[in-house]
């Protein structure tokens, strides 16, 4: 890509990656056909579509309508495919899922990935709590349980996938199950949304305690999905670090809250309407800080695009990653382009630089690969962005052609 003029216009937001597979992981629980709307075109979403076909269900994206999934599910096999689980870790989500249709199910353990071990000991902690017996064989967790009886789950940290695989596995369980320490994600409450609409009892999504009430089945449901809060969140940093002038249409501004202070704070100009908002830089970026939390806190899935931000800024800001333990890797291949960052245990010192110098960097993980995009359009000059492994693709909807939209030089080659 050519970076160094500023990018202004509108852009779509698509809906969110993150409430998808969380969503289409819960459609095991609904027999009959469900139809899923402003479903994005992602990579994610097409290997978890395959995942469900490999369980037997028919799911796939409408042919006549856009951004539309539509499953079809008699009954369900119990074993997931090894390689196309350990291919994306939020495939791990089925297991609830299928415990509670099954009393059995056979998953592979998830692999890490660039950012973190990403454990699932939450999860299988929950499912057990439910009365499942886990065991782990030949790489696969095997889950089992003739009844799931309701009951008080902790959750030592507030995880977005704990929360989910305990909330879809208690819907069919008998009695109550009471979630503390929830997860209190957008997301979390878009899928309990989405059970609720299916005959689920599910009260107190997006609050760090969740009661689900036991029933014996659910029913198929049409849902659409809420906008994707980070890919917002990312068009407004592009905005930002090329000093132009955004409308983002599509979203819901609460969702973005942390994000939005972040951004006044570093002297963004933002309006905002009821499901859109403005983003113009006043004059320059100022330093600040920002620690990553779970959600309401600065959301981790934002850091690496702000790091991009600061490393443009007029001062020293810190960032200071909590949720996962090796998110600054991509800092290596800012630095590439002339970002001054230190690392300090789990912050990243960050004294700004006038410009970014483009130059050929490697992308390691989804968010990285959008920040690295970030550097590239803010740099002057000719940047390649080297990702193998498609993790921008897997992440963010026509990213391509909505920046080219916006008057980027960008191409895939
Ligand atoms: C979800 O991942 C998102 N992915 C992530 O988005 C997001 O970064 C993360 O939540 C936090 O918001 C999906 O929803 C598909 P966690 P998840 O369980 O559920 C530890 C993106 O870029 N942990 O909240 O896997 C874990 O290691 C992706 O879109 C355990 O120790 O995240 C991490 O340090 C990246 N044991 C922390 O909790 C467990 O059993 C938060 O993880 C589970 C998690």
């Amino acid at each position: 890509m050519v970076g160094g003029q500023p990018l202004n216009g509108e852009v779509k937001i698509s809906g969110a990656k993150n409430s998808a597979l969380a969503i289409l992981a819960a459609a095991i629980l609904l027999p009959g056909k469900t139809v899923i709307r402003n479903t994005p075109n992602l990579l994610d979403v097409k290997t978890m579509l395959r995942v469900l076909r490999a369980l037997g269900l028919r799911a796939e994206y409408s042919a006549s309508q856009p951004n539309t999934v539509e499953i079809w599910n008699e009954d369900v096999r119990h074993v997931a495919p090894y390689e196309l689980v350990t291919k994306m870790r939020a495939s791990f989500f089925i297991i609830g899922p299928i415990l509670a249709r099954k009393g059995l199910a056979k998953v592979p353990l998830p692999g890490g990935c660039a950012i973190g071990s990403r454990p699932v000991n939450l999860h299988l902690k929950g499912l057990e709590a439910l009365g499942a017996r886990v065991e782990m064989e030949h790489g696969f967790v095997i889950v089992s349980a003739r009844k799931l009886i309701g009951t008080k789950v902790y959750i030592d940290f507030p995880s977005v996938g704990a929360t989910e695989t305990v909330m879809m596995a208690a819907t069919l369980a008998e009695g109550e199950t009471i979630i503390e320490n929830a997860a209190r994600e957008p997301e979390v409450s878009d899928l309990a949304g989405f059970l609720n609409r299916a005959g689920a009892k599910i009260t107190g999504a997006g609050t760090e305690e969740v009661h689900i009430q036991g029933v014996r089945s659910l029913n198929p449901v049409e849902y659409r999905i809420i906008p994707d809060r980070i890919e917002a969140g990312t068009f407004m940093v592009v905005a930002a670090a090329t000093g132009g002038n955004l409308l983002l249409k599509n979203i819901i501004p609460d969702h973005l809250e942390a994000t939005i202070v972040k951004l006044k704070e570093a002297g963004l100009l933002i309006d905002i309407g009821s499901d859109w908002l403005t983003i113009s830089v006043r004059n320059g970026i100022k330093a600040t800080d920002v620690k990553t939390l779970p959600y309401p806190g600065f959301p981790t899935d934002m850091q690496q695009q702000f790091c991009a931000l600061l490393a443009l800024a007029q001062g020293t800001s810190v960032v200071t990653e909590t949720v996962f333990e090796n998110r600054f890797i991509f800092v290596n291949e800012l630095k590439r382009m002339g970002a001054d960052i230190k690392l300090e245990g789990q912050s990243a010192i960050i004294t700004g630089v006038p410009f970014l110098s483009s130059a050929p960097v490697k992308v390691s993980d989804l968010r990285a690969g959008a920040a690295l995009i970030i550097a590239g359009l803010a740099a002057k000059g000719e940047t390649q962005i080297e990702d193998r492994d498609h993790h921008v693709e897997r992440g963010y909807e026509n990213l391509q052609k909505k920046l080219m939209a916006l008057g980027a030089e960008i191409k895939i080659v």
